[in-house]
């Protein structure tokens, strides 16, 4: 029988690290992880940004979603490796995008408060990071259109009328005036 010189422990620890530069919600971070390191873990367990959440870990539900160059992806899907020198928003930036400071909210928080549109809450973080991802697309015309793009964040409270109401105000307002892309 062939003989493994190496537990994989062992092989583990003498891969090499990758030194990443990253901004993280405004913020120059640099970083080193080995290549098999989600966004998401390293958003979480190592830079202590538990506000993004882990729900299927599998690309299923967007409890991951965070921003990454203004668009959302998910981060349980995402090698930390492949995002270097990207800028990567997650919920607890979301105020300071809008120029609000100390506990001022990004307007989809406050509209998420005003229309009851979270329960558990733990979807809740994928949806708002989900939603500006939304705007900055840019193209929604009615509840239909933020229904559909907002197909991919699952809600196992079920909260959907409730969100796509708070997403409608912000959005729809925001396309109005004129701030959606070309
Ligand atoms: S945790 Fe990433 S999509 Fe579910
Ligand atoms: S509010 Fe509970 S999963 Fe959405």
């Amino acid at each position: 029988m062939a003989h493994h010189p190496f537990t994989p422990q062992e092989q583990a620890a003498a891969l090499p690290l990758h030194t990443l530069a990253l901004r993280i919600n405004g913020e120059q971070r640099t970083v080193e992880v080995q290549s098999w390191v989600t966004l998401l873990d390293l958003l979480r367990e190592r830079l202590r940004l538990t506000g993004t959440k882990k729900g299927c870990d599998h690309g299923q539900c967007g409890a991951c979603t965070v921003l990454v160059d203004g668009r959302r992806i998910n981060s349980c899907l995402a090698l930390a490796v492949m995002h270097d020198g990207a800028d990567i928003t997650t919920v607890e930036g979301l105020p300071a995008l809008t120029g609000a400071m100390g506990d001022g909210l990004h307007p989809l928080q406050q509209a998420f408060i005003d229309h009851d549109a979270f329960q558990c809450g733990y979807c809740t973080p994928g949806q708002l990071c989900s939603a500006v991802g939304l705007m900055n697309e840019g193209g929604v015309r009615h509840d239909g259109d933020i229904r559909e793009r907002m197909s991919g964040n699952l809600c196992r409270c079920g909260a959907y009328p409730q969100i796509v109401k708070a997403v409608a105000e912000v959005a729809l307002a925001d396309a109005a005036r004129g701030g959606e892309a070309p």
